[in-house]
């Protein structure tokens, strides 16, 4: 009954909970868009209508206060807060370092983090995606061709089809072209043996439960922690050798370049650092590529009309004179219109992350046009608060986009659109230098799938990519529709993933 108490006006509106440690966690971890949606309209007790939150309230999630700021202005408070006042280390930290390992990215300070970043970004140049798009390509048809799941295609017959199921396949082409790519050739030869499996057991300590509680006496814990120590001994066996017998390594790779990068004040990264970069990469890029991946087949299985679309644009773009189709480049996939549009706008729809999160190391005041109902009221979000921003919430927001919950990729075609202005307010906004390079600072557009300001996605551009030649690699050779009813969000593991559900196929004629 406490709650209803009188509080301070200062203070963020407090969601209304029954279970006082649990707070809000059950129906935030069933559906956070949901509940933040409901917060901001209106708060029930026993089905009546108590209170309308508006864009700043604070709920209980296992004991912590967790203070959420919705809207654009709501994005641009927590991502583009100062990192003095809003860490995200303090939050991130007890999930991703046992993960990544020791001093890197959320296990050290912020400055050296902003280093790091700028080390990824120099290893991912122009150059390297070049290289990456046939490796991708080459990967995916190498899948289609040998993996049991795509039995129906290996028997090339164009009649008959076939289904795989999404969240699996997805996956592994994942795996597959990032460590291909980003990861390695001594990580790509080693995927199918033991590599797997550390891989699975590190990935099964990346949940919501293991982030909550980060250590309790499980055997999911317990493999967590061998795993990682077991592929950081790896990729240190790696460096180790390629420093000792530099004659046989010639690679070009992104653990090469970080072998020769420096700090600012002239020392090298260590082993152990460089390992635990690679796992971050690995393990930052694997679930949110592999769902936006999922998310956008699954689309282009339903819309058939979309799915010409993007036929047509290969056969326009790569048609040879026999019939045929040449590879994809790099340079031209980024001229591919409908294909750019299917992406954008499946990351509209689906971010992989609904939640950022930030620590107040301060008590910091919220800005007065962020703290509807009403205006007079300045919100102060104490020390110590989890502040959390759902850019998830603007890019499904009906007063911001028509038709909001539709996937509908023609909505990027119109240059003056909502859609393209939203994308230039995200990129061509303005420039700042966090410490790896001038990135947007972007915070108040209603399209952040990336985040944005210090914090913004590392490998953006090579999710791009990655996903992009996926899907060109895909359309050229299947033809697919969806098995059953469009699946449903699963909000239960770290990123949005669809529910398990089949895609089915058949082999495109002149494949
Ligand atoms: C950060 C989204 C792929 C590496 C982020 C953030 C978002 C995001 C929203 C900001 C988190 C925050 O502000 O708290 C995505 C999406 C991806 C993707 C939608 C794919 C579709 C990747 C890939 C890599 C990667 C492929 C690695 C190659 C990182 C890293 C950070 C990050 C290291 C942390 C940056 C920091 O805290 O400063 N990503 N990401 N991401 N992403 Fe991605």
């Amino acid at each position: 009954l406490w709650q209803l108490l009188p509080r301070p006006k200062s203070q963020p509106p407090l969601v209304w909970h029954w279970i006082p440690f649990l707070g809000s966690a059950a129906t935030y971890g069933r559906d956070p868009i949901g509940f933040f949606r409901q917060c901001r309209e209106k708060s029930f007790i026993m089905q009546m209508p108590l209170l309308q939150y508006g864009n700043c309230f604070t709920f209980i999630l296992l004991g912590k206060r967790v203070t959420v700021t919705l809207g654009t202005r709501g994005n641009d408070y927590v991502l583009g807060g100062k990192h003095t006042q809003l860490a995200a280390e303090d939050v991130y930290s007890p999930l991703t370092t046992p993960v990544f390992g020791k001093d890197v990215v959320y296990d050290c300070p912020n400055e050296k983090l902003m280093e790091q970043k700028r080390f990824v970004k120099v290893s991912l140049t122009i150059d390297k995606f070049r290289a990456y798009v046939g490796m991708i390509e080459d990967e995916i048809k190498g899948y289609l061709e040998t993996d049991p799941k795509f039995r129906v295609y290996q028997m090339d017959d164009i009649n008959e089809w076939g289904a795989f199921p999404v969240l699996e396949v997805f996956s592994e082409m994942t795996i597959l072209t990032a460590s291909r790519t980003l990861q390695g050739r001594e990580i790509r030869e080693r995927l199918t043996k033991d590599y797997a499996q550390v891989y699975h057991d590190l990935d099964h300590g990346f949940t919501p439960l293991h982030w909550m509680i980060p250590n309790l006496p499980l055997p999911s814990y317990r493999k967590r922690d061998a795993a990682q120590a077991k592929m950081s001994a790896f990729y240190q066996s790696i460096l180790r050798h390629r420093r000792e017998h530099p004659e046989e390594h010639q690679d070009d790779d992104v653990m090469a370049s970080l072998m020769k990068q420096r700090y600012r004040d002239g020392t090298p990264l260590r082993d152990h650092e460089i390992a635990h970069i690679l796992i971050a990469l690995l393990m930052a890029g694997q679930h949110t590529s592999s769902s936006s991946l999922a998310w956008t087949m699954l689309h282009i299985a339903d819309r058939q009309d979309i799915q010409e679309a993007l036929y047509e644009e290969q056969v326009k773009h790569f048609g040879t004179p026999d019939g045929g189709l040449r590879d994809i480049t790099y340079d031209e996939l980024r001229d591919l219109k409908v294909l750019d549009a299917v992406v954008r706008e499946t990351l509209r729809l689906h971010p992989p992350i609904h939640s950022i999160m930030r620590m107040a190391h301060e008590d910091i005041p919220v800005p007065a046009t962020l703290a509807a109902p009403s205006e007079d009221v300045t919100y102060v979000v104490p020390k110590g608060d989890i502040v959390m921003a759902s850019p998830i919430v603007s890019q499904l927001d009906p007063t911001v986009w028509e038709d909001a919950e539709t996937w509908e990729p023609l909505r990027w075609y119109d240059d003056k659109g909502v859609a393209a202005q939203a994308h230039k307010q995200y990129n061509e906004g303005e420039k700042i230098d966090f410490g790896f390079g001038l990135v947007s600072k972007g915070t108040v557009s209603p399209y952040l799938p990336f985040g944005a300001g210090r914090h913004r996605c590392i490998g953006e551009q090579f999710a791009y990519l990655q996903i992009s030649t996926a899907i060109c690699a895909l359309i050229r050779r299947l033809e697919l529709k969806l098995e059953s009813d469009f699946p449903k969000s699963d909000y239960e593991s770290m990123m949005v993933q669809p529910l398990p559900c089949k895609i089915l196929y058949r082999r495109r004629k002149f494949d």
